[in-house]
Parts: structure tokens; C-alpha cells; sequence
């Protein structure tokens, strides 16, 4: 195994969602946790897949496959466990009417938010100044009554990114910090976000290709055997951010908790990983019919750091895959309390064929 890890320092931004900061509609939700639309790209490019193939990413966050995949013709399945990454995925796959789209953006830009209750919950009133959270009430509840689903989850999209702005958290890592600052009015927040995500919207002419997104667990998926060509994922890594804390102002707003994810946080969670990891990979041997593309990274703890890529390989090779390279896009500190060193690791794609 060790001749198949090679560095590929090309991957390496490309394994994190910063190009994706300035890509129409990839962008409209920022998700620390994802890789870049051109890494999909990339693996297009080298897996030669085409118009006639299926791709499916089983982690598929804010929905970068997918959406890649429909930009270029090809059909694609996207799951994941988290109903704010389906959510966010299926707006960003949709196609909208867009004279349709353009009279509802017309109808909630001439809105102003109108007196209303605010829920009862601690970490609302901390993360908004009254007047926002009334606004963001005010301006759900109008959404929620629109009769069209698709313009109507485009429009809370909006919002949800216009909350963003209006409130005084700011993702910091896998913490959320608190700081009383000036904010934007909601109503201003809500327009601008609007107005961009729907110029972006007209301007970029995707193709009308099957996009299939659910909630589903990647330890048992709903799919027939043999019934996809090709995956591009990334599961969740070892011991990283606990995804549902730091999305706890969205969960609190608009969505329910996630039912079920990959243990990460449990005594034994190394163990209780990796028997995880097995099932992922003996499923996509019952669904995929060719090649594989996984971005993941090591594992950081107090004392020590775990190589993730070397043990999803080997247990990969156990459940009958071959693996053709580890790549090495990144090398990156562990570190303990933030700044103390405790060995270098490693975030790398796997790349896999049936044999
Ligand atoms: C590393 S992120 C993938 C991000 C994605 N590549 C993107 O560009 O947005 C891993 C994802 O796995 C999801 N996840 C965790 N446990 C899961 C499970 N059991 N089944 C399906 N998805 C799961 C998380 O919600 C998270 O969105």
C-alpha cells in the first residue's frame, strides 16, 4: 500500500470548498465541510464519465456533485443524512420557471416585515437582536404559505442566508462565537440575497438533467444493486466538527434534527468509525458498477493522529475494491488546545475500481 500514496499537491485546494466562493450557485451556501465543484471536475475528467453514466455522492452536503454533475449533462444522486444539506442541494438543483421565479422575487422584494411572536428559544434570543429574529418570523411565516414548493425553498434559502448575516454568530472552525455587532437590517439582508441568487439563477442556462436528492444514511441506501457508474464523496472525518452544532441557528430556524450521522463523538468512536466506514464501503460495492472517488482526512487527537486514508483503503481492499492511488492533496497540523503540535497529517483522495 505505501507506493500507492503519492502527493498530488494540484488537489489541493481543490479539496475544499474555497473555490466555490466565487462559483455561481455553488455558492449560495457556504459549507466549510465541503470540496470544490472543479474537484468534480477533475474526477469527470479522469473517470471519463459522460452523458450516459450515473454519479452518486452518499455525502453529498450542500449538493457539490450534483450540481456539477447536472452542469455538465450527467445524472446524479445525492444523499445525506442532514435535512439542511438536502434542503440546500435540492434548491441549488432545481430547475426554476423562470418567469415564475421572477414574479415571486418581484412579490417578496416589495415585502416589509410585519410585527410578529418570536419562539421561545435561549439560542435564537442570544444569536439575533429582537428586531431581526421578529423579521425572520415575520418573513417565514409569508414564505411558508407560498403555494409553489420550488420558488418557495429558493425563497427560505434566501432568507436563511440573509438570517445569516443579520446575526451576531460567526462560525469559527467547529465553534460558533457570539459578538454584539452592528447587523444589516433583516429586510436589506433578505433583498440583497435575493437579487444575487436569482441574476445568478438567469444567468447560467444548466442543462435539464436528472438530479435525484434525499435524505438517506450511507450505511443503507436506497438504491438497487449495480444501479450507479460512478461515486464522488466525502464522508465525514474522524473526530472532526460535530456538524450539527455549528448549524444550529438554521436548525433552530427553519429545519428538524438529523435522525441519524456517522458516530463521531461517542467513547470508542475509532472503533465505532471505522465499523461505519466498513458498511459505507461494502455498500457502495452493492450499488457501483465502476470507479470511485473518496476525499478524506486524518484523524486528530489529543495524542496522537490516526491515518484515515491508509485504513479506508485497507479496509476497501477487504471488501473487494482495488485501490489504484491514494493521492495526497494536503498536509496539515493536528493540534492540541489550538496551537500545541501534535504530528502532521494527511487529507487525501482514494481513488477505487471494481476489480
Ligand atoms: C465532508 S461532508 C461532505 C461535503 C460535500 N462533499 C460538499 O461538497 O458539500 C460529509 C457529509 O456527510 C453527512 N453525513 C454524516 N453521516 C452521514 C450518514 N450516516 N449518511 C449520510 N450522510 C451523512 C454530513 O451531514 C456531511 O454533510
Amino acid at each position: 500500500m505505501q507506493n500507492l500514496i503519492k502527493n498530488a499537491p494540484e488537489l489541493k485546494e481543490l479539496v475544499t470548498f474555497v473555490p466555490n466562493k466565487i462559483e455561481p450557485i455553488h455558492n449560495w451556501y457556504y459549507y466549510k465541510e465541503g470540496f470544490s465543484k472543479k474537484f468534480v471536475e477533475w474526477c469527470i475528467d479522469k473517470f471519463g464519465i459522460t452523458n450516459k453514466h450515473v454519479v452518486l455522492d452518499q455525502f453529498c452536503g450542500v449538493g457539490t456533485t450534483p450540481l456539477t454533475c447536472k452542469q455538465h449533462g450527467i445524472k446524479s444522486i445525492g444523499f445525506d443524512c442532514s435535512p439542511l444539506c438536502t434542503f440546500v442541494s435540492r434548491v441549488k438543483t432545481t430547475d426554476y420557471d423562470l418567469e415564475e421565479l421572477e414574479e415571486v422575487k418581484n412579490e417578496v422584494l416589495s415585502w416589509s416585515p410585519e410585527k410578529s411572536d418570536v419562539p421561545n428559544n435561549n439560542w435564537l434570543k442570544i444569536a439575533f437582536n429582537k428586531k431581526v429574529l421578529e423579521d425572520i418570523i415575520s418573513y417565514k411565516k409569508r414564505l411558508f404559505s407560498m403555494k409553489n414548493e420550488d420558488t418557495r425553498n429558493f425563497m427560505i434559502l434566501a432568507l436563511m442566508n440573509a438570517s445569516m448575516m443579520s446575526s451576531y454568530v460567526e462560525k469559527d472552525g467547529a465553534f460558533l462565537k457570539v459578538k454584539k455587532k452592528h447587523v444589516p437590517p433583516l429586510k436589506k439582508a433578505f433583498d440583497y440575497s435575493v437579487k444575487k441568487m436569482f441574476k445568478e439563477y438567469s444567468k447560467s442556462n444548466i442543462p435539464n438533467t436528472e438530479v435525484r436528492i434525499d435524505v438517506c444514511d450511507a450505511r443503507d441506501l436506497d438504491l438497487k444493486d449495480k444501479s450507479v457508474d460512478f461515486i464522488i464523496t466525502s464522508p465525514p472525518y474522524l473526530n472532526k466538527i460535530e456538524y450539527t452544532q455549528i448549524y444550529r441557528t438554521e436548525y433552530a430556524l427553519f429545519f428538524d434534527q438529523p435522525k441519524t450521522r456517522i458516530h463521531s463523538a461517542i467513547e470508542n468512536e475509532e472503533e465505532h468509525y471505522f465499523n461505519d466506514m466498513r458498511k459505507v464501503i461494502e455498500e457502495m460495492k452493492r450499488v457501483c458498477k465502476g470507479k470511485v472517488a473518496v476525499v478524506i482526512g486524518g484523524g486528530c487527537f489529543p495524542d496522537r493522529v490516526v491515518e484515515v486514508d491508509r485504513s479506508f483503503a485497507r479496509l476497501a481492499e477487504q471488501v473487494g475494491w482495488k485501490v489504484d492511488d491514494i493521492l495526497v492533496a494536503r498536509n496539515s497540523w493536528c493540534t492540541r488546545s489550538k496551537v500545541m503540535k501534535v504530528a502532521r497529517m494527511r487529507e487525501s483522495v482514494i481513488l477505487l475500481s471494481s476489480e
